[in-house]
């Protein structure tokens, strides 16, 4: 049987010099090819929990499986099968590289000084960004472009090396309407032509549930809710609806 894409196991985490940890007795399993959609206010510990499933952060207690793996002694190999959109990334503004360059240190970890990409690798790195729209900003420096064209050009990255998990910490945040659309419609079509198992937090509620399969609710470190995307909707249906009829109820 294949084993579930993401797997933690009464996980907690804590930051080095916190008392308290940031995320606490997380159980959670995700299969191969499931979209989940992870929501919660600030400080919930939805970044945390990501960098705690692609290992950049080490639980205080508990396992991380990935792909069958166990994250805390196989974290190198496990990254290379996953791509991550980081929150809030923004390069310097004197950063030298260019775009193209970014996407490629997505398919190499990074780009060596004197390593030169192959043709293959160039075209990989091109076509995720004809995908996202963003060609034609490759010979740009990346320093230089605006924080949603940064933005894509960090989730190029991590389309490009073709990835078994796509991990997205609030890709939308810098998106117009547009582009934002244009970002859903790339998710939308690698989870159908790859069965690309996503996870994807966001603040964009509405929007953001017409991609999932799934959606996790956490609030102070802790997961206090899961639902079917049915079940959210109708959730946030009757939220909606009450909300209305407090407006309702105001205007009158
Ligand atoms: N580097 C850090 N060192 C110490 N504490 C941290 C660090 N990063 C986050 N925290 C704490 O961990 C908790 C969870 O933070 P996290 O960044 O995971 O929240 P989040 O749900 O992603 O919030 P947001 O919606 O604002 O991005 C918060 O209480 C935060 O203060
Ligand atoms: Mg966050």
């Amino acid at each position: 049987m294949e084993p579930p894409a993401i797997e933690l196991v009464n996980v907690s985490t804590t930051y080095e010099g916190e008392q308290r940890p940031a995320i606490k007795n997380i159980n959670l399993r995700i299969s191969a090819g499931e979209v989940v959609y992870v929501a919660g206010p600030n400080g919930a510990g939805k970044t945390t929990l990501l960098e705690t499933i692609n290992g950049l952060l080490t639980p205080v207690r508990g396992s991380v499986y990935v792909l069958g793996q166990d994250v805390s002694k196989r974290g190198r190999l496990v990254r290379r099968e996953i791509g991550y959109v980081p929150q809030d990334y923004a390069s310097d503004p004197w950063e030298p590289f260019r775009a193209i360059d970014v996407v490629l240190m997505g398919l190499y970890g990074k780009l060596g000084l004197f390593t030169k990409p192959s043709k293959e690798d160039y075209e990989k790195a091109l076509w995720a960004m004809e995908l996202l729209e963003i060609d034609h900003l490759a010979e740009k420096p990346v320093g230089k472009l605006s924080g949603g064209q940064q933005q894509r050009v960090m989730i190029a990255r991590a389309i490009a090396k073709k990835p078994k998990i796509l991990l997205l910490d609030e890709p939308f945040s810098s998106q117009d309407l547009a582009s934002r659309s244009k970002v859903m419609e790339v998710i939308e079509n690698l989870h159908k032509s790859w069965r690309l198992t996503t996870v994807v937090v966001s603040h964009n509620l509405s929007e953001t549930l017409k991609l999932c399969n799934r959606v996790v609710l956490m609030a102070e470190g802790r997961i206090f809710a899961e639902a079917s995307l049915d079940e959210a909707l109708e959730l946030l249906g009757s939220a909606l609806v009450k909300s209305a009829r407090v407006e309702a109820v105001r205007v009158a």
